[in-house]
């Protein structure tokens, strides 16, 4: 198959300018001026004149099918991939969880089960690790050999996905000496476990009182611990989810101080706030996540890290549950209330919206936060998150134009309702492409379930 792309407005992290783009098979084959002329016969022209041509979306933080909370999120990885690709995402990086007792290569396994056959984009694994004795800490770099190359440690959830400092700072040095990298769920989950038991005891139940029960200051000494941890292992460590500027702060330091700190923050972080969690009812379980929404002032302070590079990446933490049938088992007890929101299809529009739009950033800066840095930071570069000839085909053909109002009406999520119910957005995917594949185009699905193929990660440099 050979698609000549013409005349688009073609942006990568670094370089703005108006081309023709061959692809042949899978890849990008030629960029330049006039290559109808030079090319001869190609099984389709698309004409982008006016459209952006962007490198695919990379989303490094994505839960489909995961149990969670007595539930599991409600995307499995056909229907989650499926919206991703609407949105004009073409990679995931999902994330697999060793539960207690098992061995890193088993819980794999089980997420490669959950993925083959369904996928319809292509997609990486980070694992979490909830179990790590010291017999097990060599079973880390058999992850990383296997092109997982970045693991997950939880700092929150005590009894369930918490290990303690000790296991973090081993599990760091053992991921690092093999190119891994350690992502953290930073917050101090031991404290917060208090407050949330004393809010429970004053009968302190509702949906708002899973934010006021997890402070900015539990997340900002969780990142100042985890960036400790890993200065003394030696490490590299990315910050998951970052949602205040108490823990930008953090990362900024260390930054300063040249240590090598990644953090990404949500668009929930970026365009809700806690406001979210005082409407009328239940309303506020749509909200319930973790890090919490927070303060409306924090987001001018997450803007301002992404613009000067504190922050690298944005990616979703999309961990949907339906309301009405999964939010709803903590009607009576915030505890209960599976953590999480729905986000994958969105977040292209959205940063366009908010951030090219609004001229909180640039075009560059736009794919460099949903693409190219995730690319870089993930051992997927210059594979993935880039326009360059050998480089994946993973194209979106993107209507700097149009607008489009986000609803659970009309969005591809297996969930009922949307985060963004209502708003508008400036910026529509209209053709997605697939290592040459369309998968979708106006609105319509053309991919196949099992198109998407399982990336193996480099290490990290
Ligand atoms: O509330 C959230 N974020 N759910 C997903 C699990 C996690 O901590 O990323
Ligand atoms: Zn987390
Ligand atoms: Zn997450």
């Amino acid at each position: 198959m050979r698609t000549l792309v013409t005349n688009g407005h073609v942006v990568t992290a670094v370089d703005s300018y108006v081309a023709d783009i061959l692809i042949e098979g899978s890849v990008i084959a030629m960029i330049g001026s006039n290559l109808a002329s030079v090319v001869g016969q190609v099984d389709r022209t698309i004409d982008a004149a006016g459209k952006l041509v962007i490198p695919g979306g990379i989303d490094p933080h994505t839960h489909m099918d995961l149990p969670f909370g007595g539930t599991a999120s409600s995307d499995d990885f056909e229907t989650g991939t499926r919206a991703a690709a609407f949105g004009g995402t073409t990679t995931i990086i999902d994330f697999a969880v060793q539960f207690r007792g098992q061995a890193l290569n088993e819980a794999l396994d089980v997420w490669f089960k959950k993925a083959e056959g369904k996928a319809v984009i292509d997609y990486g694994f980070h694992m979490i690790l909830t179990d790590l004795p010291d017999s097990r800490m060599p079973e880390i770099k058999g992850l990383i050999n296997q092109g997982v190359t970045s693991i997950k440690l939880f700092m929150a959830y005590p009894g369930v996905f918490l290990v303690d400092d000790g296991t973090i700072f081993k599990a760091m040095t053992t991921a690092s000496e093999g190119g891994g990298l350690v992502c953290m769920h930073a917050e101090n989950g031991v404290v917060i476990d208090v407050l949330v038991k004393r809010a429970v005891a004053e009968g302190k139940t509702g949906p708002k009182y899973h934010a006021l029960t997890r402070p900015t200051r539990a997340e900002a000494e969780g990142v100042h611990r985890a960036i400790a941890i890993a200065e003394m292992a030696n490490s590299p460590v990315y910050i998951v989810h970052l949602s205040c500027y108490d823990a930008l702060r953090e990362v900024q330091a260390a930054r300063d101080l040249g240590l090598p700190a990644f953090a990404e923050t949500c668009p929930q972080y970026l365009f809700l706030d806690y406001s979210y969690y005082e409407q009328e009812g239940f309303e506020g379980a749509k909200y319930v996540m973790t890090p919490p929404l927070r303060d409306k002032a924090n987001q001018d302070q997450l803007w301002k890290g992404l613009r000067g590079n504190d922050l690298q990446v944005i990616s979703t933490d999309h961990c949907p549950f339906c309301f009405k049938e999964q939010k709803e088992l903590g009607r009576d007890d915030f505890t209960k209330i599976p953590n999480g929101g729905p986000g994958v299809e969105h977040r292209m529009s959205l940063i366009y919206d908010g951030g090219v739009v609004q001229k909180r950033i640039s075009l560059n800066r736009f794919v460099e936060l949903t693409s190219t840095a995730a690319a870089k930071i993930f051992g997927l570069f210059p594979k993935k998150g880039t326009i360059a000839v050998g480089s994946d085909a993973d194209i979106v053909i993107f209507n700097p134009e149009r607008d489009e109002v986000i609803s659970a009406a009309t969005h591809h999520m297996r969930v009922d309702y949307s985060a963004y119910e209502g708003r508008r957005v400036r910026g529509v995917s209209e053709i997605v492409m697939s290592r040459g594949n369309v998968v979708v185009e106006n609105g319509e699905f053309k991919g196949r379930a099992g198109n998407g193929q399982f990336l193996k990660r480099s290490t990290f440099s």
